[in-house]
């Protein structure tokens, strides 16, 4: 029985919220006259002791006390005596599980903002450096056109912009305090849980007591926003192990983000990219496991949500890491721009921008310029060259109407200072939109 319900392992880690929680509670309890002020005092006074105990690794966790609230509770008796044990007058650990998790899940949240920023920032300042470098854009991993590096990483700076706002939202919905709920219906004591709301940084107590401690919707979300943020981390690491490739060639990066291999020499392995991508299965698994634990569950609380923290510690663990390792790896890839400009004009890419013309120079309808664009294509692939390399009579063969200007749209700088649409690659969009971005994060 010890074995299955003890969650000492894992909970300690709750060990500061904890702390807070009952010194806040304790404060309260004076403030209200349910305990003396000396009791308070001496309460206060343990509870600090024990947290530089639990900081300098003396304290002695004991599986039998079974989980963080009552290893806590039962060393605070030890110091405090009677005064430790009036601590738990007017609570329940069901209310002071929900807010000690809460406000650890509080914290997590901030240290992703603080980490996504610090991401978005080196985004946009690579972004910034490289807003006229080409490179091969892609849809089906197949050249569509080319786009300019910066705005590739600036779709980045995108999906975590909205990864931050998702973490933001479910901040502002977890932050009301359970504390005061009880096991599950409230208490008689007259206590005032706006006062321990407030004490813990909470915008206000939670407004019904089942829902308090029976509900864990905040991880969930939290949970939820960690794992659309660690598929953008993993769709960005996949770019950065092909790219890194040898038949790609696109990046390089340095021995501080790559191993070497014990057998081949020539090996510059992207292992922080690799378990970048990797780590993204466990804070996804975490998000199903505890949907999974959550599912089914009547009110109020069950034991089952003890099984809560472990994914979400998991996670935080695996996202934290991964957000400090694309950072790094952001801010030390060396792109090769002479081959991205190679690839970027390979492919055909810039078919799309001979059709344009048709239709701006000649007035063709769309659909017929596709056509005569195909026919092109299809003549220059049969020759092995590129649509730059037909002469103007070949071209002529396909549509009469066509004249020397059109080679001016063939080249891939042409072709992204043509895309000046509010969004587009064109160099001086992506300036603007990484300035602004920089701006943004200063
Ligand atoms: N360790 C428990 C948890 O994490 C604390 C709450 C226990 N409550 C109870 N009624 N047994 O959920």
């Amino acid at each position: 029985m010890q074995a299955i319900n003890a969650s000492i392992g894992v909970d300690r880690a709750l060990w500061r919220q904890d702390i807070a929680g009952s010194r806040a509670h304790a404060a309260m309890l004076a403030h209200v006259g349910i305990i003396s002020p000396a009791d308070q005092a001496a309460i206060d006074a343990g509870l600090a002791g024990i947290g530089a105990e639990i900081a300098d690794g003396s304290f002695a966790f004991s599986e039998a006390l079974e989980d963080i609230h009552m290893n806590i509770e039962a060393r605070l008796a030890e110091r405090a005596g009677d005064a430790g044990r009036r601590l738990h007058t007017a609570r329940s650990r069901n209310d002071q599980v929900a807010t000690d998790f809460r406000l650890w899940v509080r914290d997590a949240i901030d240290a992703a903002q603080a980490q996504l920023a610090d991401l978005m920032l080196a985004l946009a300042s690579r972004a910034a450096e490289h807003a006229c470098t080409v490179m091969p854009g892609f849809t089906h991993l197949q050249t569509a056109q080319p786009v300019t590096f910066g705005h590739h990483l600036l779709a980045y700076v995108e999906m975590f912009a909205r990864d931050r706002g998702r973490f933001g939202d479910c901040r502002q919905r977890l932050n009301e305090c359970p504390l005061g709920s009880a096991a599950l219906a409230g208490t008689s004591f007259p206590i005032d849980r706006d006062m321990t709301a407030a004490a813990l940084g909470f915008d206000r107590p939670t407004a019904n007591s089942l829902d308090a401690v029976s509900d864990r919707d905040f991880a969930l979300e939290y949970l939820s926003a960690a794992a659309i943020c660690a598929v953008h981390l993993s769709r960005f690491a996949e770019e950065v192990v092909i790219w890194c490739s040898a038949p790609y060639g696109f990046l390089r990066l340095s021995d501080a983000f790559t191993t070497g291999s014990s057998i081949m020499p020539q090996k510059r392995n992207p292992d922080a990219a690799e378990l970048t991508r990797g780590k993204t299965g466990r804070v996804v698994g975490a998000l199903v496991a505890l949907l999974t634990v959550m599912k089914g569950l009547p009110m109020a609380y069950a034991k089952d949500m003890q099984e809560d923290k472990e994914p979400v510690f998991d996670a935080t663990a695996a996202l934290g890491l991964s957000l400090a390792a694309t950072a790094g790896m952001v801010r030390d890839v060396q792109p090769d721009t002479a081959r991205m400009r190679a690839a970027a004009g390979a492919g055909f890419s810039t078919a799309t921008d001979l059709a344009d013309w048709l239709v701006r120079a000649l007035g063709l309808p769309f659909r017929a310029a596709h056509h005569v664009t195909g026919r092109l294509v299809a003549r220059a692939e049969a020759k092995g060259v590129g649509l730059e390399q037909l002469s103007l009579a070949e071209m002529r063969e396909e549509e009469p109407g066509i004249t020397a200007e059109l080679f001016g749209v063939l080249g891939v700088d042409a072709s992204v200072a043509s895309r000046t649409s509010f969004g587009g690659t064109a160099p001086d969009r992506v300036a603007a939109q990484a300035a602004r971005w920089l701006a943004a994060l200063a």
